[in-house]
């Protein structure tokens, strides 16, 4: 390890007022990525021999996810060194190659910042666990419930229920108190209450800014600040609440954000930041995104990635069907919205989501690629910046494992141990899990058709998608009609056509149940993109969208682009003036 960047790192890149609005980023799951030393994981030296395909693509920014030192309880979102690169992963001298190995493409470098809480490794916490440590105030300790023997069952002293189910308290015999973690007991909240706790994270942000990155996003982020510690209501049938209702959008949230803003310079060195925000609301995320509360960019927002749970029911894995004019409504919704104040972000997966083409397209063999293109047409035709996780541009699909030995991922392994303990079947829990599970989206990254999918030489820490052999980066770069070469288009699109960053939004057709069509305006410059959201053949009914005469075709995932009647996830999107 060194501490000091070395001089390749300081290539730095332009920053111009608001440049993330025109941006595409690309997230990186580094332990799926690339791996360059035959173990199995992805690293950052795999990464960095994979930039000419980035620049290639055309992004403007990588997000990349946890590389810090970890213990690698939830895949490195538990840091025990924020200031270090974990050894599966490489060193900071990689790191620093990476940083410059990007900014010489012109592409930009956001990191994950996770600080909603860190690994029980990190110094902070074993210092914590001392009662009379003055780190102790630094994490949330609390007695056992009043009347309740410490470590005894119900002596949680609320009862929530973490995000990665069971208790949302871990009990510590040394002092007979217990800490907070809302995600895995190996990731204990820390207390932005006290004000050390912040200037430790900012000293650290400087730190990396001062490395080179570009920006952060920030995971969890509207956890931060806490509601009163008491119980809730649980569901019927349940002894938990979630800790979401206590713990998101507290009442310190926008302070904290701005104090942040302004001790790390994010606004005035024109840094990126998106908040990742569980149960934010429209006004939440207003607040956080007004550029004059100097706070955030933009926030990830879950709403319409919750469609598809049952409204009411007991979290993620409860499934329920999802209605094309629901998932338009919501999404029109934060259009309005944040239309003069704030930024939108635009995704539709990550490495938290099932794969994209599975859960909203239809990835059979006849309709996968077709569906991937018009999903990211309708991503990109949004207004809001576009974020594609890797592969996504390859069209790969979910995995479909069928037991449980085959997840690596600590919520489907504690989901599946807690639900079958709660009596449900063992085939809706995997059936769920096949559907919903984050391993869905972790499966390697598919480069070709050699073995394990070009991703490593060893044995890949998860198994790779079958269907590599077909859906390969390399067939989809020799091939003009690919994925691929849709959203290098797209990109592309995004930089020749302002229209397409600041357009004023309209959807039309809301409550159509296949067609997905809207208007970007721009001055005179109107764009109109029609879309099947359907593996069914649908008609665009011509009196609900502007005359086509003259309109020229800017990208169409068919040919013939003028009739009404669009294939299944058949789109198009013209210039009409
Ligand atoms: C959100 C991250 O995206 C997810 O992967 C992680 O498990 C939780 N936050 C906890 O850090």
């Amino acid at each position: 390890m060194t501490s000091e960047p070395t001089q390749a790192a300081v290539v730095s890149v332009d920053r111009p007022t608001d440049w993330w609005k025109s941006a595409v980023v690309y997230q990186i799951y580094p332990r799926s990525f690339a791996d360059s030393n035959g173990d199995g994981i992805g690293d950052i030296p795999g990464i960095t021999s994979r930039l000419d395909y980035l620049a290639d693509l055309g992004v403007d920014v990588v997000w990349l996810s946890p590389v810090y030192a970890s213990p690698m309880d939830d895949n490195g979102y538990d840091i025990s060194d924020y200031q270090d690169v974990d050894p599966m992963f490489g060193a900071l001298d990689d790191l620093d190659r990476l940083i410059a190995g990007l900014h010489e493409r012109g592409i930009k470098i956001v990191m994950d910042l996770v600080v909603n809480h860190t690994s029980d490794e990190h110094s902070w916490f074993i210092q914590s666990r001392d009662p009379a440590s003055p780190k102790r105030d630094w994490y949330w300790w609390r007695p056992p419930r009043p009347g309740f023997e410490p470590g005894s069952e119900g002596a949680e002293p609320t009862n929530w229920e973490s995000a990665f189910s069971g208790s949302a308290w871990q009990f510590d015999e040394r002092s007979g108190e217990y800490y907070l973690h809302l995600f895995s007991p190996k990731q204990p909240d820390l207390n932005w209450e006290n004000p050390e706790v912040r200037r430790a994270i900012y000293d650290m942000m400087n730190w990396w800014v001062d490395r080179g990155v570009d920006g952060f996003r920030m995971d969890v982020i509207n956890l931060i600040s806490k509601h009163e510690l008491g119980d809730g209501v649980p569901l019927p049938g349940r002894t938990r609440v979630s800790c979401f209702f206590f713990t998101a959008n507290g009442p310190r949230l926008d302070e904290f954000l701005a104090e942040m803003n302004a001790a790390v310079g994010l606004d005035a060195r024109n840094l990126v930041t998106v908040g990742e925000m569980p149960g934010s609301t429209i006004e939440t995320a207003r607040s956080a995104t007004d550029p004059e509360n100097h706070e955030l960019n933009m926030v990830f927002t879950f709403e319409h990635v919750s469609l598809d749970s049952r409204p009411g029911g007991s979290g993620k894995f409860d499934l329920a069907p999802l209605s094309l004019p629901a998932l338009k409504k919501n999404l029109n919704e934060w259009q309005v919205a944040l239309a003069e104040v704030g930024w939108n972000s635009l995704y539709w997966d990550n490495h938290d989501q099932p794969r994209a083409v599975s859960r909203f397209g239809d990835d059979s063999s006849e309709h996968r690629v077709n569906s991937a293109k018009t999903l990211a047409t309708v991503q990109h035709m949004h207004r809001g910046t576009p974020y594609i996780y890797q592969g996504e541009e390859l069209g790969m699909t979910n995995t479909y494992f069928s037991s449980i030995e085959q997840y690596r991922d600590i919520e489907s392994l504690r989901y599946h141990s807690d639900a079958l303990s709660l009596g449900m079947e063992v085939e809706t829990v995997l059936h769920s899990l096949s559907v919903k599970s984050r391993d869905n989206a972790r499966t390697p990254m598919q480069w070709d058709d050699s073995s394990h999918a070009g991703f490593t030489e060893g044995i890949p820490w998860l198994p790779v998608n079958p269907n590599y052999l077909t859906v390969n980066a390399a067939a989809e770069i020799e091939d003009p009609n690919s994925v691929f070469h849709h959203f290098r288009k797209l990109i592309k699109l995004r930089h020749d056509h302002p229209v397409v960053v600041y357009g004023r939004f309209e959807l039309l057709l809301p409550d159509h149940e296949q067609i997905w069509t809207v208007t970007r305006t721009l001055d005179d410059q109107v764009l109109l993109m029609i879309a099947n959201w359907s593996s069914q053949l649908a008609s665009v009914p011509p009196e609900a969208i502007p005359d086509l005469t003259g309109a020229q075709v800017l990208l169409a995932t068919h040919e013939d682009s003028a009739a009404l009647e669009l294939e299944p996830w058949e789109s198009r999107i013209y210039l009409l003036s």
